[in-house]
């Protein structure tokens, strides 16, 4: 007999640590856009897992290459070669222009192997003092202790004793804020091309390649933290390639297996031998079960033609919140996004918090970034009529809020 939603808030609040703050909901099912509770009420995802679930919930692309997979090799650990790992790194590298993978299990992870290599690359030519990292305010680069330096935001370091040295911020998108940080100490710049956390902002023109340049001429490693904005969510498979930039080393996690954990740091041929054997590792990272259902994932981007689809669904989403930012102008500031990574951000005194709320209520899930704005990250194969609906309960709950006097 299956527990009913009393008995799992009763477990939950009794067993889980107190470090997320879920309201009262139990999901237990997916299927395509939507969510099922543990009450049969169905809701629109319009956040994808935090912008995980590339192809939405229950794809039959993911769910038979998972069965498959588990019926004939989940684990092995990198003590040998594993034919899905191996596979996955050729199409990675395909489709990123990059050569070099390492595989691990989460974005942090990936952003950790970023910097150690960044790193270990200078001490490997005997600049061994060359440590610093320059990373941007508003920026999240994920929890564990050397990703949260990078992190570009005081409320994630707070608590935990000292943070990791060497690392500082700049002001996103000020390209001479970093010219005056960058210089022949610096190891990385670590950027995203759209803020995520931040507030779903957007890198302006030419600031990735100016940022391309001044690494460059002091030969600092760029870092592309794509672990929010890869794997198609963009409308193209990096979100870097809008700029034309190549970079040293990309981040990819959250998309990549649809769901299934797995992080990966791409690199340039150069650093093939930069971390020797027993430098670095993970046991879990790259596989066969993850790899699997990333490459059902990487495969469906291409026989579904995806990446057009969230071009075309993307602008068309943007420019409605933009028409519904107009509509509702005394209480919002104006839309943004690339692809299917929109914002669009309420004026100051709304709280967004409450928006996401009621939307809740009324059957549609998002996310927010930064101090106010709403965020949007459905599954990269929604249609615009699931878009619509998403729309239309969005347009009826700005309908109901309050200008707040300045
Ligand atoms: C840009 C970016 N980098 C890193 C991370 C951390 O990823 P994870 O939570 O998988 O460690 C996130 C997660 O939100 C992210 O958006």
């Amino acid at each position: 007999m299956s527990a009913s939603t009393a008995d799992l808030l009763g477990l939950a609040g009794k067993h889980l640590l107190r470090n997320y703050k879920q309201p009262p909901l139990v999901m237990t099912r997916g299927e395509g856009c939507w969510l099922y509770d543990t009450e049969g009420k169905r809701y629109l995802d319009l956040y994808g897992g935090i912008a995980v679930c590339a192809l939405g919930h229950a794809h039959p692309a993911i769910a038979r290459a998972v069965s498959e997979q588990a019926a004939r090799l989940v684990h092995i650990a990198n003590y040998f070669y594993n034919d899905q790992q191996v596979r996955l790194a050729a199409e990675l590298a395909r489709r990123t222009g990059l050569e070099r993978v390492f595989f691990c299990n989460s974005g942090a992870e990936a952003n950790e192997a970023a910097l150690k290599l960044a790193r270990r690359y200078h001490h490997n030519r005997g600049d061994a003092e060359r440590v610093n990292v320059v990373a941007t305010w508003g920026s999240f680069h994920g929890r564990t202790m050397g990703a949260v330096a990078m992190t570009g935001k005081k409320a994630y370091w707070e608590g935990f004793g000292h943070r990791l040295p060497n690392v500082s911020h700049v002001a996103y998108g000020d390209l001479d804020a970093m010219a005056r940080r960058v210089n022949d100490q610096t190891a990385a710049v670590i950027i995203e091309p759209v803020q995520g956390e931040g507030g779903v902002l957007p890198a302006p023109e030419g600031y990735l390649a100016g940022l391309r340049a001044l690494c460059d001429k002091v030969g600092a490693l760029l870092i592309v933290d794509e672990i929010q904005t890869g794997v198609g969510r963009s409308g193209r498979f990096l979100a870097i390639e809008h700029a034309g930039v190549k970079p040293d080393i990309v981040s990819l996690a959250k998309g990549l297996a649809g769901g299934v954990p797995i992080g990966a740091m791409v690199c340039k041929e150069q650093f093939a031998d930069t971390l020797p054997p027993g430098s670095h590792g993970s046991t879990f990272g790259g596989n066969p079960f993850a790899a699997a259902a990333a490459l059902a994932v990487l495969e469906t981007l291409d026989s579904a033609a995806l990446l057009d689809h969230v071009t075309a669904t993307g602008a068309y989403f943007v420019a409605q919140l933009s028409a519904l930012a107009q509509k509702h102008a005394t209480v919002c500031e104006g839309a943004r996004g690339v692809g299917l990574l929109c914002g669009l951000a309420l004026k100051p005194g709304q709280d967004p918090q409450a928006v996401l709320k009621t939307l809740r209520d009324r059957g549609v899930l998002i996310a927010t970034a930064g101090d106010r704005v709403l965020r949007f990250a459905p599954p990269l194969i929604i249609t615009k009529a699931e878009l619509d609906e998403g729309l239309a309960a969005l347009d009826a709950v700005l309908a109901t809020l309050k200008p707040v006097a300045p």
